[in-house]
């Protein structure tokens, strides 16, 4: 197990349309897997996708336990306009921002997990928001391409001065 170095938004794998994962149950898988663990855990991340430690193939873990957080303050921040489906979104390929996002509120996904076992769940809220942000890593896609009003995008200390204030990313 290691902590892996994640790759930012510039670099080009990130951009790049991963490969289906053609075996599980490998020590492989396992190790990749692990590697992912230990560096979401080590940086704080919700989740990570394997291209972000430079690895292009259709790989991700999250984790979505409540989290005692407290939301963010309404007033002073950029918050006209808010619809139902967006919400504030972080990544660790994109450190120290955030942006407002708008995602399906509901959705079911399908996969396999680490022993090809189908995974098929039905989700709302933060868990289908980072099925979604993950996702889309593997599409080549990062978040900020998502932000549709590019004033709620900018550095998280700027955007929440008062850090007790950072919702979830
Ligand atoms: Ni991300």
């Amino acid at each position: 197990m290691a902590v892996r170095t994640v790759l930012r938004m510039g670099h080009p794998l990130l951009l790049q349309v991963a490969a289906p994962v053609e075996r599980f149950g490998t020590a492989e898988l396992r190790q990749l897997v692990a590697d992912m663990d230990d560096t979401m855990r080590v940086l704080n991340g919700a989740g990570i996708a394997a291209p972000q430690i430079g690895v292009s193939l259709r790989a991700v873990i999250f984790e979505v336990t409540p989290r005692i957080r407290r939301p963010a303050r309404p007033g002073g921040r950029p918050r006209a306009g808010r619809r139902r489906g967006d919400g504030l979104e972080g990544c660790l390929s994109v450190p120290g921002l955030r942006g407002i996002v708008a995602r399906h509120t509901k959705l079911r996904y399908r996969g396999f997990d680490l022993d090809g076992r189908p995974i098929d769940r039905t989700v709302t809220g933060f868990h289908a928001r980072v099925v979604q942000h993950e996702a889309d890593h593997l599409d080549g896609i990062l978040y900020p391409m998502r932000v549709a009003d590019l004033r709620s995008f900018g550095f998280e200390d700027e955007l929440f001065p008062d850090r007790s204030a950072l919702p979830p990313d």
